[in-house]
Order: structure tokens, then sequence, then C-alpha cells
């Protein structure tokens, strides 16, 4: 208890000075469109898949209808492509009349009245990175008003066809300009990820008073290689990145591609047992009308999520790299942590990796830790700190640990 009362009060402290909209306080978890529909707007030849308000509504239906909103997938939220290919003669963003012919106004109140959230996409700069109308420092404000009279809870602010000069102006400028809304809308800023996402270009004490979630990397494709090359990057630069992220304020390595089409299903439990250690975003792009029953057994598994959304918001470290074996830990509220083993041979058999509790700088509690394995969805026994804990990983794979203290 005392130790969940003192995370609530540091986070308190923290967000003093940090983005002041009250919002993503833990991790966002939702639905995004981009790695698996990309910018399919043909509507004639692929109806169930161009990015359409049909596509849209499906998945908002998915979310609401197939356990995923109760577990916390709020936002659906739309990526490039939706808008028509010029403004309205005021000057606004409209979206394709074919493709949307509701509105996006109506779209928005169909998202809201499944009980989810609204997310759009825009890009600071002459145009978006599909050639779309993109948001120029002129019109910041103008669009941060028809976002806001949408109705939309979540902004992607993308950075193509800009300049870093152009950006440094431009994401606060968007900041300011949603919070004139009066509407509480959340910022998701691309702006890291095109400066190379490390100082002395980019300022993460900057970025935590402007956005609340960032991406700093390269775009995820569908590959273990793109997936592993995310990972590795987090791990080498985690001595600037971790301090970054807290609540309100998340680094985002981004989306999950877990049920498309490039990872096997031990890859998929990589990507899923390492975002809940990075408190990453859990947005999922896949096709959830026929989501695999082994996916959304790791999407949908309850203490999976309980571990991504912990309060205290802190991303986990790489707290060692060993003979292709990586260990990962992230404290939780009341003692409690995750650990995750993660094997990256590509070799075939599973390989055996031995440690104790107190080898992993785990002790506060003396007694021990009960522990389970979340993927496998087994309690592996009560451990005391110096007893022996074998984890047997698959080959790019991955084993997640859940240790709650018995103190
Ligand atoms: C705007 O910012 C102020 C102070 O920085 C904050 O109190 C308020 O809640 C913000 N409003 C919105 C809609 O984000
Ligand atoms: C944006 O467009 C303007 C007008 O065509 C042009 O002068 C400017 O160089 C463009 N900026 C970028 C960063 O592409
Ligand atoms: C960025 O673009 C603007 C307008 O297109 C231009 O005035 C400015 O010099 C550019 N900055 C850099 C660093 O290229
Ligand atoms: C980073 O941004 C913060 C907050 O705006 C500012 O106080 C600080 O001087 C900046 N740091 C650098 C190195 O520019
Ligand atoms: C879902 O359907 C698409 C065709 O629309 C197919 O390509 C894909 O393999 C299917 N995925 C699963 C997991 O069944």
């Amino acid at each position: 208890m005392l130790s969940f009362a003192l995370g609530v009060l540091l986070g308190l402290a923290a967000c003093v000075s940090l983005l002041d909209n009250g919002l993503l306080r833990t991790p966002p978890m939702g639905w995004e469109p981009w790695v698996r529909f990309k910018c399919n707007t043909d509507c004639k030849r692929d109806p169930e898949n161009c990015i359409s308000e049909h596509l849209i509504k499906a998945m908002a239906d998915r979310l609401a209808g197939d356990g995923w909103k109760k577990l916390g997938y709020e936002y659906i939220t739309l990526d490039d492509c939706w808008a028509a290919r010029k403004r309205d003669v005021e000057g606004r963003l409209q979206a394709d009349p074919q493709r949307f012919p509701s509105g996006m106004k109506t779209l928005a109140d169909y998202v809201h009245s499944k009980g989810l959230k609204f997310g759009i996409y825009s890009d600071l700069g002459n145009a978006t990175c599909a050639g779309y109308p993109g948001t120029t420092l002129d019109v910041v404000e103008t669009d941060a008003e028809t976002f806001a009279e949408w109705g939309v809870d979540m902004l992607k602010l993308d950075g193509c066809h800009s300049n870093s000069s152009l950006k440094a102006i431009g994401y606060p400028k968007m900041s300011r300009a949603l919070n004139r809304t009066g509407r509480p809308i959340a910022l998701s800023c691309s702006w890291p990820a095109y400066e190379g996402g490390l100082p002395p270009k980019v300022n993460y004490t900057l970025l935590g008073q402007i956005c609340n979630l960032w991406r700093n990397y390269a775009d995820i494709e569908d590959t273990w290689d793109s997936l592993f090359g995310i990972i590795e990057w987090y791990g080498d630069h985690q001595d600037i990145l971790q301090p970054a992220s807290g609540p309100g304020r998340w680094n985002d390595p981004d989306m999950l591609i877990v049920s498309d089409f490039g990872l096997s299903h031990e890859q998929s439990k990589v990507q899923a047992a390492l975002w809940a250690i990075l408190a990453a975003p859990f947005f999922i792009s896949c096709n959830l009308r026929n989501i695999s029953e082994e996916a959304k057994d790791i999407l949908q598994n309850p203490l999976l999520i309980y571990i991504n959304q912990d309060l205290r918001g802190i991303q986990g470290r790489l707290v060692a790299r060993k003979q292709n074996f990586e260990v990962w830990k992230r404290p939780l509220v009341n003692g409690q942590y995750a650990i995750a083993v993660l094997n990256n041979c590509t070799d075939g058999a599973p390989r055996s990796f031995a440690t104790t509790l107190r080898l992993l700088d785990i002790s506060s509690c003396r007694v021990g830790y009960k522990i389970y394995s979340v993927l496998d969805k087994l309690f592996l026994g009560a451990y005391a700190l110096s007893d022996t804990l074998i984890a047997k990983v698959p080959p790019t794979g991955v084993v997640l640990l859940f240790l709650y203290p018995l103190c």
C-alpha cells in the first residue's frame, strides 16, 4: 500500500511541468489501420479493406463487441489517406466524399456511441506522407478547431514534407491550438522520429510538455527483423528514452503487428511482452474481423494488460544481454515486477535461462515472490530470493514473468 501511495505522489509531483490536458495517464490502447490497411483507397475493387467509414465502423463494432473495449482498447484512430485531395472553400480539411460519405462528425458520433474514442491523423507540412493536404503553419488553428468540432479525441501529427525549423515551431503551436479548443485531445507527435530520436536534435523535456506520446524511431514493418531492430534500438538508447516516459507522456515504438502476416506465434508474444515492459501504446493494426484465436489470446491476456497499464508508468529497462538472451525488467505498483526473458537465437530448439531473484536485483521482499508465466497462463510457484528460476525460451521467443511479493 505504501509503495502504491508513493507511486501516485511521485506521479503527481512529476506532472506539474508536463502537458496539462490530464489525458493518457496510462498508455493508450486501441486500433490503428496503417500497417494492415496502408493507403488502400480502392473501394470499388476492395470495399471491405479500403480506408473508409465502412472499415472504421466495422472495426469499432469489433472493438466494442468482441471483448476488447472492456479490457481497455478504446481508441479507434485513422491514419493517412482519409482526407479529400482539396480543402473546402473555407480552407478546412474535409473527408474524402466517396469513402466517407457521412462525414467525420457523424463517424466520430458513431464511434462514441460504441463507448469508444476517435483519433485522426494529419501532417505538419505541405502534404501528408501519401500526398493529401497537410497542416501548414498558417492553418494549425483552423485544423485544431475542425478536429474539435468533429469530436476528435486524439491527433497523430506526422512530419512529412516539412523540415526541422518548421517542426520546431509547428508541434508546440498545435499543442497550444488543441488546448485552446477546450476539448481534451491527446496529441501524438511523430517529431522525434524525423530527427533521429536522440539529443541534441530531440529535446524530450520539451516533448513531455507538449505531446502525450511520440514516435521515436522508424515505422514498424511486418517482419521479425523490423520488430527486433526496434527492440534493440530502445535497449541501446534506454538511458535517454526511459526517463522521458511517464504518465501522460509515452514513448511509442509503433503499432502491434500481432495477427498480421509477418510474425510467428512466439514472435507475436515477444512484441506483446516487450510493449508491456516498455509501457508502450497498444495500438493493434490487424484485421479484427478475422483475428486468429491465438492472437486474440495474446492481446486479450488480462495480466499482460495489467502490466502495460501499471499506474506508476515506469518504462522497463534492459538489465542483461547474455548469449543471445535479453532480460528486461519493469517495476510495478505494490512492489510487483514484470520480467521478460527474450531469446533472439534463430536456431530451432528452446534454450533454458537460469537465474535467481537476487541476481535480478529483486530483493525488497525478503520472503520471496510468487511467480506467474503471463503468456503461458501458468503459476510457477513461490520463490525464495536465492531459488533457481529457469525460463525455457523458444527461439525468437519470450517468457514474460509477473512477480508478486509475499510480504
Ligand atoms: C489547457 O491547459 C491548461 C493549463 O496549461 C489546463 O489547465 C487545461 O486543462 C488545458 N485544457 C485542455 C482542453 O487541454
Ligand atoms: C512547402 O511549399 C512551399 C510553397 O510551394 C515551398 O516554398 C516550400 O519549400 C515547401 N516546404 C517544404 C519543407 O517542402
Ligand atoms: C524550412 O522551410 C521553410 C519554408 O519552406 C524555410 O523558410 C526554412 O528556411 C526551411 N528550414 C530549413 C532548416 O531548411
Ligand atoms: C529543452 O526544453 C526545455 C523545456 O522547454 C528547456 O527548458 C531546455 O532548455 C531545452 N533544452 C535544450 C538543450 O535546448
Ligand atoms: C483475414 O482475411 C484476409 C483476407 O481479407 C486474409 O488475407 C488473412 O490471411 C486473414 N487472416 C486471418 C488471421 O485469418
